[in-house]
């Protein structure tokens, strides 16, 4: 692949350091964290504490044992939906959200009688903080929001959101699978916040955490041995172990505590900074380009890297097809895996074309990826 603008699927290439971090847990490490008490062993348990300090630093966590570890951003969204929601129970959401927040939401409405809000976004994707206000009841356990669409990138008002659930004692949940790594996070304002490791991040694959908040009670999905109070058979009931059965992907551990060791070194506003002016670039060859729309606010200071667009009277697949095979681009078309985000935008059911550039993108990326869109629109 030449050009690769799938950053929002996942970034890739990765720094160096994660390959090499990963190349040393299993040549020089290769052990199980936090069971046994070898040298080996010692650290792999090292290689994780630093990790979730990292995360803890990146993220603005006091204490990272906070900080689980899960396989991805679905994997902890799903933790804390299914964790903490039981019958009878109201949920407010946003009508921009992933299916990672939307399909665990309609099996618990289903299964469990639970009552969804969905707050309909404009068709630039933005949301009206005080429309979630108005649907509260006393019912309203859950509140969840995007930190940003991963179709049209626009960025949610995450703080007024999260303002309006601390005034009614809500807990507040947030996804932010397509901010971390870009966009500085305070999660002490936030109750609890999923992300992936290998977007933003920079990590590999299989990588992910969920914060939570003290104070917030969520019931295990898993159990099983964390390597502590071995002498119960029943889980531990403290962080991060509660929600860490079984061994973890310690290798994927290890690159993503490279990953946001590099992203710490970097500074996140200047990752931040070097995305939004490439994505001002972008969005300004775009609308140069006769034929093609433009979904989403189309400023780059109130996105993300992602960019969808459609040619005219063409099938998304179809301008993804040809980027692919005729000029070796890689971009993500259709659904993104988010139904309700692409009603609200108007392209439900044929979607779009989304480019999602990411750190190691540059303005030649940008130039050639034009260029090409220009001759399939002509
Ligand atoms: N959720 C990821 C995406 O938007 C996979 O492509």
């Amino acid at each position: 692949m030449s050009i690769y603008l799938d950053n929002a699927a996942t970034s890739y290439p990765k720094p160096d350091c994660v390959l090499e971090a990963m190349r040393r847990y299993f040549e020089d490490i290769g052990a199980n964290s936090g069971r046994s008490a070898h040298k080996l062993a010692q650290e792999a348990s090292r290689l994780v504490f630093e990790t979730r300090e990292g995360i803890a630093k990146l993220v603005g966590a006091k204490d990272s044992s906070r900080i689980i570890f899960t396989l991805n951003a679905t994997d902890g969204l799903n933790t804390a939906i299914l964790g903490s929601l039981k019958e009878g129970d109201g949920v407010i959401t946003t009508s921009m959200e992933h299916n990672s927040v939307m399909r665990p939401l309609r099996f618990l409405e289903e299964e469990s009688g639970i009552k969804v809000d969905v707050i309909k976004c404009s068709k630039e994707g933005v949301l009206e903080p005080d429309d979630i206000k108005k649907k509260i009841t006393q019912n309203t356990r859950l509140i969840i929001a995007t930190a940003a669409s991963n179709v049209v990138g626009t960025i949610m008002p995450i703080r007024d959101i999260g303002r309006i659930a601390r005034k009614h004692n809500i807990p507040f949940l947030v996804d932010a699978a397509q901010t971390v790594g870009s966009f500085p996070i305070n999660v002490e304002e936030i109750d609890m916040i999923a992300f992936s490791g290998h977007k933003g991040l920079l990590g590999p694959q299989g990588t992910g955490c969920l914060y939570i908040k003290e104070g917030i009670k969520l019931t295990p999905l898993k159990f099983g041995g964390t390597g502590s109070r071995s002498e119960f058979e029943i889980q531990p009931d403290f962080l991060p172990d509660k929600y860490e059965s079984g061994t973890p992907n310690l290798i994927g551990i290890a690159g993503l505590g490279a990953s946001v060791k590099f992203i710490l070194e970097k500074g996140v506003e200047n990752i931040r900074r070097k995305e939004e002016k490439l994505t001002e670039y972008l969005l300004q060859k775009l609308k140069e380009i006769k034929k093609v729309i433009i979904y989403g606010t189309q400023d780059s200071r109130k996105q993300t890297s992602v960019v969808s667009i459609n040619i005219k009277n063409m099938e998304s697949s179809d301008v993804g097809d040809i980027l692919d095979r005729d000029y070796d681009i890689g971009v993500r078309c259709g659904l993104h895996c988010a139904p309700i985000a692409h009603k609200t935008i108007g392209t439900f059911p044929s979607g779009t074309v989304r480019i999602s550039s990411g750190y190691f993108n540059t303005e030649a990326d940008i130039d050639y990826l034009s260029r090409a869109i220009r001759k399939i629109a002509q």
